[in-house]
């Protein structure tokens, strides 16, 4: 699949540095967030010609690839039918201060990356940038053969869908780790050692092996 125009559905923190990367990397990119596309204006206008604003729905229709950086308790708000058949990346972590308790998180049944993509049946769910502070996306990206170059984990059960990202994230400047399906991605979930410090992909790949889940820390 040819990446020409990734979608954003959520431009806080995170969406907005990612659509920044995206234009630096010579993507187009649709933003989009939950109060419309007129709040979005300023930030699309900073962004240059390639950048457009739309609703969600519109930017998971535009999006070849359609990142979701919203906060976890609104997944249930992304539209299901443009993304079908898509590659979805997922940034979401779970707080539940700001999302309040969600009982198969709590008690670890499940994963968020894996509530997304129960939302999303037909899209390829790819977990991704979920554990590295939003401006550091911009600033600690380096070229490919840097030595200690920072790496960035990534989890998902399709193989293609994962090799797609893994491209865009070497692109943005980060080596990859791959943790494995969806189901295995609580290794880089919130209290976990590689969840936010810089981490060469050695490194990350150690804090992977070391994380436990909340019950046993
Ligand atoms: N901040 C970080 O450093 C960081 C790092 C890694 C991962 N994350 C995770 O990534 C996700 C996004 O984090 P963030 O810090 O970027 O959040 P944020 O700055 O609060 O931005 C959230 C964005 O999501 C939009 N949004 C909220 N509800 C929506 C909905 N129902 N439909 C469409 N858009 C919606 C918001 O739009 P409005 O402003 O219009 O409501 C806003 O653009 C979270 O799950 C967070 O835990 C954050």
């Amino acid at each position: 699949m040819t990446l020409k125009t990734i979608g954003l559905i959520g431009a806080g923190h995170i969406g907005s540095q990612l659509a920044r990367l995206g234009v630096q990397h010579g993507y187009d990119v649709v933003v989009s967030n939950s109060r419309g596309p007129d709040t979005l204006k300023d930030l699309a206008r900073g962004l240059g010609p390639r950048a457009r604003v739309g609703t969600s729905a519109q930017a998971a229709d535009a999006g070849d690839t359609v990142v979701v950086t919203i906060p976890l308790k609104n997944i249930g708000d992304v539209p299901v039918a443009p993304l079908a058949g898509k590659i979805v990346i997922d940034t979401n972590n779970y707080y539940p201060q700001r999302d309040g308790h969600i009982a198969e998180l709590d008690n670890e049944e499940t994963t968020t990356s894996e509530l997304l993509q129960r939302h999303l049946p037909s899209s390829k769910v790819v977990k991704a940038f979920n554990h590295i502070y939003a401006a550091a996306l911009t600033t600690d990206g380096q070229p490919a053969g840097t030595p200690n170059r920072r790496a960035l984990a990534i989890a998902g059960n399709d193989p293609d869908a994962k090799r797609v990202v893994a491209q865009l994230i070497d692109q943005f400047g980060f080596d990859v780790v791959d943790i494995g399906p969806l189901s295995e991605s609580w290794r880089i979930q919130r209290d976990t050692p590689g969840y936010g410090p810089r981490r060469t992909a050695e490194e990350l790949r150690k804090d992977l092996a070391a994380a436990r889940r909340y019950a046993e820390q």
